[in-house]
């Protein structure tokens, strides 16, 4: 097989030094990106072979006008976060690492495509982290986010998987996900475009299920929201996602969250949330939940890599708006203070999911 595409060779020190912290406002990090010093690049052969993986200068890539990716959206991407354990020279931490790995894998299997050992995948993103930690913001001030991404970069012309892959790692420091902050948010619940549909791809980190809520984000958007919760394709009274993360609601000691059945991304933040729950006694249930529930509910949150545990203050449907309780005393708040003491190991991570690079 070719060698590994070697598209920004590190042939100088145009790259700062990955001890010497990056010139930015970390005051400033919002979710956007800010290009770091280097990205991981692996190719993959169709019979599931990936080799010759390296660290490149992060810049373009070269792509085929017939590959998978670009002309049937064979692609699959991965979200993680890396946190500074301390001051600048603090150790860094990854959350659940091998569980972004697990899923690609199986999203990678819906997709006909072959996917990266478990092993090669973690060995990447710790390279990518190393080699890009002075972008790791100090503690407090936000995370250094990871995207993995799978591509069927070979040329096809006819749909079929492509014959060449490329798995990919690039990173860029973040701070919210969301403009409010910490703040709540407000969610617009959309009542004729829908995420994903039984059988579909709604279940795996599809590049393909982001681009088709758009629409009803840039709508939402306009209106003043800032999110779209969709309900489901069939019945269209139960809740699936918004569109960048978990739903969860509360009333009294009870947490409810959509069951994963094939629609719903099963989110490492999720599953996580659902295990601290019921650590500190919340009764947390995983089914079918219905809109009519989420009304009436005390409590409405939001869990995602990218958004950690984000408030639902108040959401709109059909011309009518639903508040919820939001502050200090919420099951929310608690949740978010456990999970991001165990992050940013402010708390002895009993359940093995930091790992120190
Ligand atoms: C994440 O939370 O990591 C995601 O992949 C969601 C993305 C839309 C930012």
């Amino acid at each position: 097989s070719s060698p590994a595409p070697s598209l920004n060779p590190i042939s100088d020190d145009s790259c700062g030094s990955e001890n010497e912290e990056a010139e930015i406002d970390w005051d400033e990090l919002g979710f956007g990106l800010v290009p770091t010093d280097y990205m991981y690049v692996m190719k993959g052969t169709q019979d599931g072979e990936f080799i010759n993986g390296e660290l490149n200068h992060f810049g373009d890539i070269k792509l085929s006008p017939s590959s998978g990716v670009l002309n049937y959206g064979q692609g699959l991407f991965e979200g993680l976060k890396a946190y500074r354990r301390k001051g600048m020279g603090g150790g860094i931490m990854l959350f659940r690492p091998e569980e972004n790995a697990l899923r690609m894998g199986m999203g990678a299997q819906r997709m006909c495509m072959p996917s990266p050992s478990v092993d090669q995948f973690l060995h990447a993103v710790k390279l990518t982290v190393l080699a890009n930690k002075r972008w790791v913001p100090p503690q407090g001030k936000g995370s250094l986010y990871v995207r993995p991404l799978l591509i069927g970069s070979g040329p096809v012309l006819g749909l079929a998987p492509a014959p060449e892959y490329m798995f990919l790692v690039y990173a860029s420091p973040v701070g919210n996900y969301f403009k409010e902050g910490v703040a709540p948010i407000n969610l617009l619940l959309a009542d004729k475009i829908h995420r994903a549909i039984p059988g579909g791809t709604g279940g795996i980190k599809a590049i393909s299920n982001y681009a088709p809520v758009l629409k009803a984000q840039m709508h939402a958007k306009s209106k003043g929201f800032t999110d779209v919760l969709y309900l489901d394709s069939v019945n269209k009274k139960y809740l699936e996602e918004a569109s960048s993360c978990n739903i969860f609601i509360v009333k009294g000691n009870v947490i409810s969250t959509p069951a994963t059945n094939g629609t719903i991304l099963p989110g490492i933040t999720r599953r996580s949330i659902i295990e601290l729950a019921n650590d500190l006694g919340y009764q947390v249930e995983e089914r079918l939940v219905s809109v009519d529930e989420l009304f009436d509910a005390d409590e409405v949150f939001c869990t995602g890599t990218a958004v950690v545990v984000a408030p639902v203050g108040c959401i709109s449907y059909c011309d009518q708006r639903y508040t919820f309780k939001t502050g200090v005393e919420t099951a929310a708040q608690r949740l978010y203070n456990t999970l991001t003491a165990i992050q940013m190991g402010h708390v002895q991570d009993t359940k093995g999911w930091t790992h120190e690079i």
